[in-house]
């Protein structure tokens, strides 16, 4: 992949490796190869059900919270564990390429009932009728301008009383003087400098482009990993 083979032309250059590979997102790029689509997927797919969704399912304040939309939800990873873990019902939203992908998934998870997959474009887009949004891992990726367009559609789509979870790392005072988190927080920003538009972020960071999206930062918590924080919005 060019965010590897082409790192010293990159890093010489001053800019991101994926771009520097033709202009184009991560995303884009990957639309052109299917099979590296689906390693990407499997990748992230297995990150996030062996790494993140126990710790998830422990420490997300979910509230009263009846139907759950995942925004850029992969192939359903969370939004399954959620739907096997609480009363709720939720809807897997990502990019329709995967629909195939996250429909086995949901199936294979025994969930059908209450899990469902909705192709979507963020950028244009999201389903209203949520009581709680979740966009796990999905905004480190882009560059401030393009979260604030996925967060305003976002907003756009909530009610005065959904939230909205944003889950992700944060590079911040939690980590105090822990080292080896900040070390971990450090490579992972690196990683989406590096093959993306976007950054690991700081509180203030969500606190800007929270504001300029329309939404207000009405709580955070962290869990166990330190790859999960949650900055919890509502609208202004
Ligand atoms: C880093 S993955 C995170 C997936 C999932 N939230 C997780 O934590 O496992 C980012 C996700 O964003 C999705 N994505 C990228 N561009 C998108 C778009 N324009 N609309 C909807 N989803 C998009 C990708 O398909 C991918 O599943």
């Amino acid at each position: 992949m060019p965010w590897l083979t082409q790192m010293n032309e990159q890093l010489a250059s001053g800019h991101r490796a994926v771009p520097f590979a033709g202009e184009r997102t991560v995303w884009e790029y990957l639309k052109g190869l299917p099979h590296h689509n689906e390693l990407f997927l499997d990748m992230m797919h297995g990150v996030t059900t062996q790494t993140h969704v126990k710790d998830v399912v422990e420490s997300i304040p979910i509230g009263d919270a009846v139907t759950v939309m995942d925004i850029a939800g992969g192939v359903g990873g969370l939004g399954c564990a959620l739907a096997q873990n609480f009363p709720i019902n939720v809807v897997v939203c990502d990019q329709p390429e995967n629909a195939e992908r996250a429909s086995e998934h949901i199936r294979m998870m025994g969930v059908t009932d209450r899990c469902n997959f909705v192709g979507v474009d963020m950028f244009d887009s999201v389903p209203a009728g949520g009581d709680l949004y979740l966009i796990k891992h999905a905004l480190h990726d882009w560059a401030d301008d393009q979260v604030v367009v996925i967060l305003k559609n976002i907003a756009r789509s909530m009610r005065s009383d959904s939230r909205l979870l944003i889950i992700e790392g944060l590079l911040d005072e939690h980590l105090r003087d822990n080292t080896e988190d900040i070390e971990f927080m450090y490579v992972r920003d690196l990683e989406q400098r590096i093959c993306t538009f976007g950054r690991v972020r700081s509180i203030a960071d969500f606190e800007l482009l929270a504001c300029e999206s329309g939404l207000k930062i009405t709580g955070i918590s962290h869990s166990r990993v330190v790859d999960i924080s949650y900055i919890e919005c509502q609208r202004l």
